[in-house]
């Protein structure tokens, strides 16, 4: 079953065709910064000796880079608030289109998750935080935790950080990656919406 978009459908494009040039840009700067600190992460915690000077060192660059990545983040959330997107395409069956909303919601939901949540454990573990070698601040309230229920806390935070959330991501992205593609190729071609060089098809 299709259907058309109507007025209704797009309260806000404004028969816009494609993601403003800003839209575009952080689309693609976060999505490299996210591979890249996923890489990081994994490189600093799993493959550095642990307690070694090169280990805090990455991890420093991995911090500061992931706070650059959600300061980038509220940006883009502050402007997909401001700046009208496009529809989505207009004959996609409502399932597809509900399916297409739900994972661009849960890659804003990834995109906050990831940074905080490292902001957050840090904060728990009362660790110093650094952004590029400024003193950055501690999340405030989390002095409420003390005793087991604070360690508890701790390595709840630590997993949802460093496995829950990245599979997570894995999954959201793999699924938002094979839609894009798959309506590409079936007539709907949503890349040169988001990718600036690209030339739109008739
Ligand atoms: C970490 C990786 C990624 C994240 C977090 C992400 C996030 C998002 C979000 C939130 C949107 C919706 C934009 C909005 O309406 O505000 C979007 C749109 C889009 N993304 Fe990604 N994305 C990622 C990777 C990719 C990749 C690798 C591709 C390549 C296939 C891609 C292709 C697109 C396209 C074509 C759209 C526009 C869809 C449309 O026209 O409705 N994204 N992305
Ligand atoms: C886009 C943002 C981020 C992503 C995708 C990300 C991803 C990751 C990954 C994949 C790991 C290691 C997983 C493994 O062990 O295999 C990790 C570890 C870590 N991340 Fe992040 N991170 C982000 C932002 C942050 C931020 C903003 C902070 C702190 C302010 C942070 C602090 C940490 C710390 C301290 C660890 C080591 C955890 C441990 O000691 O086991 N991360 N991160």
């Amino acid at each position: 079953m299709t259907r058309s978009v109507t007025l209704a459908d797009d309260p806000q494009g404004r028969g816009r065709k494609r993601y403003s040039p800003l839209s575009m840009a952080l689309h693609w700067i976060i999505a490299l910064l996210i591979f890249v600190q996923i890489g990081l992460g994994w490189y600093f915690n799993e493959v550095l000796p642990d307690h070694s000077p090169i280990q805090d060192r990455f991890q420093d660059i991995h911090v500061s880079l992931g706070l650059t990545t959600l300061m980038l983040i509220l940006i883009r959330v502050g402007s997909r608030i401001v700046i009208p997107v496009p529809a989505l395409p207009q004959d996609l069956s409502p399932w597809e289109s509900r399916l297409a909303q739900v994972v661009h919601v849960l890659l804003y939901v990834l995109m906050l998750g990831l940074p905080l949540s490292g902001w957050l454990f840090l904060t728990m573990r009362q660790e110093p935080i650094t952004f590029w070698g400024v003193n950055w601040p501690a999340l405030p309230g989390m002095e409420a935790f003390t005793g087991s229920a604070h360690r508890t806390f701790v390595r709840s935070v630590k997993h949802f950080h460093v496995f829950t959330l990245i599979w997570a991501a894995w999954v959201v992205i793999a699924l938002h990656v094979a839609g894009a593609l798959k309506h590409q190729l079936d007539g709907h071609p949503v890349l040169w919406r988001m990718i600036p060089f690209l030339k739109a098809r008739a």
